[in-house]
């Protein structure tokens, strides 16, 4: 068990660290002023940068952040303030309760570090880093984030990322907007790969190392919108943004054995399978149907699938359909049982599968 201080915890990234660090037994302090992030678990301790921590500390996350580049050109001074000079007190924190540090860098720097405030106090932050390392011997790393998406990401507002817009809008059956032309690319990188890159970052005594947490992939912005398979509406380009990103993750994968294992293009085929969820009464039974294969909607029988989410009521569904198994035996209707999914799978002459059938599509 290690004590691990995470600045920001209760934001899109830190409060997925949090759970995971807690998950693996650790005792976790929190430091956030709730701003932008609105996460809070009754199994960590919630402080403040002036407050009596522990004499030992393990390791210091420090995603403390404004964390977005549009809001930081109308408050400069604010963003210094967050993004630059609390990265020093971080730093404090660590050297005073012998820490190590893994502070929550961008890929802007690799762009122009003077395009807009954030990506400079995102940079200085860096440097900063690198003082303590170099002079006070304090072990730290940066890791660069390039376009996080997943549980918890903002979705609305001027720290929303463009995957949780997406979402908000597809599920409210609006068009996606995009920004400029769509053609800017970005890596997109699921918080859960991210928060894996942390963990591993956090367990050794590295000297300023850097490494990319991103997939070395990228989507244009058009690209994505279109794996929603949905409308599409263009708004004026946005000031200070990138063209292109690109993580090179090679010293990542070689130093810390960290590989990104979620794609953009599953997850949202996900996101797009689950708005297609539909309650469906299999007599006096509630099934929720999940997915339908394209055989099974055009009502042939070879190969037709059914896959049922919710145990519950999925294993009403597979007594429902043993029933019908075992008085149609000449039907051949093959059941499985998967963990959290049920499929019902009718090779020749559905029986209850042609009742859902119905029911969802008359
Ligand atoms: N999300 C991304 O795609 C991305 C990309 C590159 C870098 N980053 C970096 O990752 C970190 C986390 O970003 P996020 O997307 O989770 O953003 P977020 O806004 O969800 O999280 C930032 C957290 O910091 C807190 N905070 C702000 N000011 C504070 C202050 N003065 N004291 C204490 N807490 C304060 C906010 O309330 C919030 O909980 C940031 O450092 C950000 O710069 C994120």
């Amino acid at each position: 068990m290690q004590t691990c201080l995470v600045t920001g915890g209760a934001g899109f990234i830190g409060s997925n660290l949090v759970d995971a660090l807690i998950r693996d037994g650790n005792e976790v302090i929190v430091i956030d002023d709730f701003s932008t992030g609105h996460y809070k678990t009754n199994k960590a301790t919630y402080s403040w940068w002036d407050s009596k921590f522990p004499e030992k500390i393990d390791v210091v996350f420090h995603l403390a952040a404004l964390a977005r580049i549009q809001p930081s050109f109308y408050q400069p001074q604010k963003t210094y303030d967050v993004n630059s000079t609390l990265t020093m007190k971080a730093l404090d924190i660590a050297m005073s309760h012998g820490a190590r540090l893994v502070y929550a860098g961008s890929s802007s720097v690799y762009h122009d570090p003077f395009a807009n405030p954030y990506s400079y106090t995102k940079w200085l932050g860096e440097q900063h880093c690198l003082l303590y390392s170099k002079l006070y011997k304090l072990p730290c790393a940066i890791a660069r984030f390039f376009n996080v998406y997943g549980p918890r990401q903002i979705e609305e507002g001027e720290f929303s990322t463009v995957i949780g817009i997406f979402e908000k809008q597809y599920r409210e059956n609006k068009p996606l907007t995009v920004t400029g032309d769509g053609e800017q690319r970005r890596d997109f990188t699921h918080v859960k790969d991210i928060v894996r890159g942390l963990i591993a970052m956090s367990k050794s005594d590295w000297h300023g190392d850097i490494f990319n947490l991103g997939t070395g992939t990228n989507y244009s912005i058009n690209e994505v919108a279109d794996l929603f398979q949905t409308e599409k509406q263009y708004l004026p380009k946005r000031p200070g943004e990138a063209q292109d990103t690109l993580a090179d993750i090679s010293y990542t994968k070689e130093k810390l054995a960290w590989e990104p294992t979620i794609s953009l293009r599953d997850y949202v085929n996900e996101v797009v399978m689950k708005k297609k969820i539909v309650d469906v009464s299999l007599g006096t039974k509630q099934v929720k149907v999940w997915e339908v294969s394209k055989e099974w909607l055009e009502g042939k029988t070879d190969g037709a699938k059914a896959v049922l989410l919710e145990v519950v009521f999925a294993s009403d569904f597979v007594l429902a359909c043993k029933g019908a198994q075992e008085r149609h035996p000449e039907k051949n209707l093959r059941i499985s049982d998967g963990n959290h999914a049920v499929e019902c799978e009718a090779n020749s002459g559905p029986v209850e599968v042609d009742a859902l059938r119905k029911a969802i599509y008359g």
